[in-house]
């Protein structure tokens, strides 16, 4: 079988796409192998998780760098380096990343956002798709480039608001959808890299 693609998914918080991904690594004919899980803080849950599920949990901490936000990613791209990380899967990392990061990795880096992009990016998606008055919700994969989640869209799927619904109850159906489109879209992504797309 042909090598599978290294990915390293990066966290902040409890990382269940993280674990989608980690799941979907499983099957036999999956093209990527999650080999690394980092975390820009130490209390992300997600890191106890991936190390449960026998993945090198990496915590790079944003703290002990202070406001040198490069010298952070520099550090972290060293680690990927050793590791022989061929894709970043960005998943819930919640720190803009300089264009350091972003050009050293450009074509290379995917990211979930909570929303139909090009609508509503940044923080508080749901929030702002009820106040809007929206009929439909989502979720985009999409490569990274320097503005934020503004990059190539890669995936998407959409969800109704239903009559009632809050912010939670939006988040929850988005976050369903999210755990099957992001195995999916890093799929069809690293396919294409074995074949020089
Ligand atoms: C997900 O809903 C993801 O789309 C969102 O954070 C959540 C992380 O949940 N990402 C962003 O808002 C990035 N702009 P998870 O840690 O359970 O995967």
């Amino acid at each position: 079988m042909t090598q599978r693609t290294k990915v390293a998914v990066f966290i902040s918080g409890r990382g269940s796409n993280m674990e989608a991904l980690v799941r979907a690594a499983r099957a036999a004919d999956c093209p990527f192998e999650i080999a690394l899980v980092l975390a820009n803080k130490p209390g992300a849950g997600g890191l106890a998780t991936a190390a449960a599920a026998g993945i090198e949990p990496l915590c790079v901490d944003q703290r002990d760098f202070g406001k040198d936000r490069q010298a952070h990613e520099r550090a972290i791209d060293a680690a990927l380096r050793a590791r022989g990380i061929q894709v970043i899967a960005l998943a819930g990392y919640m720190r803009i990343l300089t264009p350091f990061l972003v050009d050293a990795w450009a074509g290379r880096m995917l990211n979930i956002h909570p929303s139909l992009l090009p609508h509503y990016p940044g923080l508080d998606t749901h929030a702002r798709a009820l106040a809007a008055g929206d009929q439909e919700a989502g979720c985009t994969v999409h490569l990274v480039t320097a503005g934020v989640d503004e990059g190539p869209i890669l995936g998407q799927a959409r969800v109704p608001i239903l009559p009632g619904d809050d912010e939670p109850a939006v988040a929850l159906r988005v976050l369903a959808q999210e755990h099957r489109l992001y195995p999916e879209t890093l799929a069809t992504f690293c396919r294409g890299l074995e074949q020089g797309a």
